[in-house]
């Protein structure tokens, strides 16, 4: 079995989003990818953490999320699962896993729920989805949209660019927005358009905004755990804002273990194991 946690104090589940929204409450989500990150963000109380298919650029190195397999994020999934007890756990659907048909979209949709333990899942698009965001919320499949920039629309987009900029496109996203609710999206990311856009479709939506790189206003802010950790390469987006720098961090300690290496202060005899004085007596005696 992936999961054994019993649900702790306050596990938040969909109604608990729900009611955050409600009291204009502000959550916090972040992306975690394995068991020791998952469980350090869940401890320090953030809500959501979302194993999301930038795993694919944040792991594996492919430089883009679409190389990504169902088989990299169910085991991504299933490690987050053990180390979550409190955060809903939702699991981003990798590009291809929801484009053939609805039956094979439900069928990956459930290996996640089932055997990654998801809460929940993710898929991108706009009103193109709505058939199949209805399919799984009618297979009891809770699902969170995504529109603005997609990275799964990389190459027919050209690149990673704010969405929604002329009247034209935000008018389509707001109207993408509200037929994601309709169909039975519980939330919507709303990723790098303008903030003036976000607010006007958290203007018009009654579930709740995840935003990244949109602003404010959205309900739910949402960074990939390794932008934030400065554990990323290369140039940052402008709406990353690094908290900490563990890679330096991580190099120091590098550095320091293999100068002790070197001058044989490591291990010291605490750090590794003797014979008894009886065994030495008894092998001197030979
Ligand atoms: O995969 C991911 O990390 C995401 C977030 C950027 C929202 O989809």
């Amino acid at each position: 079995m992936a999961y054994l946690q019993p649900d702790k104090e306050g596990k938040v589940y969909l109604p608990a989003i729900r009611t955050a929204k409600e009291n204009g409450q502000k959550l916090v989500c972040l992306t975690a990818y394995d068991y020791p990150t998952a469980r350090i963000v869940d401890e320090a109380g953030v809500d959501i953490i979302l194993v999301g298919d930038s795993i694919g650029n944040v792991i594996h190195g492919y430089g883009n999320t679409i190389p990504v397999s169902i088989e990299e994020i169910l085991s991504a999934c299933i490690a987050v699962k053990r180390g979550t007890e409190r955060a809903m756990v939702v699991c981003d659907m990798p590009f291809g896993t929801y484009h053939v048909n609805e039956d094979e979209s439900v069928r990956n949709a459930l290996r996640l729920m089932k055997y990654g333990g998801a809460e929940a899942v993710k898929l991108e698009g706009g009103r193109n989805r709505v058939p199949l965001v209805k399919r799984l919320v009618s297979e009891e499949i809770p699902v969170v949209a995504h529109i603005g920039l997609t990275p799964q629309s990389v190459y027919k987009m050209g690149g990673y660019r704010v969405q929604g900029r002329t009247a034209e496109q935000a008018k389509l996203l707001i109207e993408d927005a509200k037929m994601l609710e309709e169909a039975g999206a519980f939330a919507i990311v709303l990723e790098l358009v303008p903030r003036e856009v976000a607010a006007m479709i958290r203007g018009e939506l009654s579930i709740s905004t995840i935003g990244i790189g949109a602003g404010l206003e959205c309900d739910i802010q949402v960074l990939v755990l390794h932008d934030l950790m400065g554990m990323t390469f290369g140039r940052q987006p402008r709406f990353v804002r690094q908290y900490a720098n563990l890679r330096q961090v991580m190099t120091d300690a590098i550095h320091t273990w293999t100068a002790d290496v070197k001058s044989g202060a490591y291990p010291s005899d605490d750090e590794s194991y003797g014979l008894t004085a009886e065994t030495k007596k008894e092998m001197a005696a030979k």
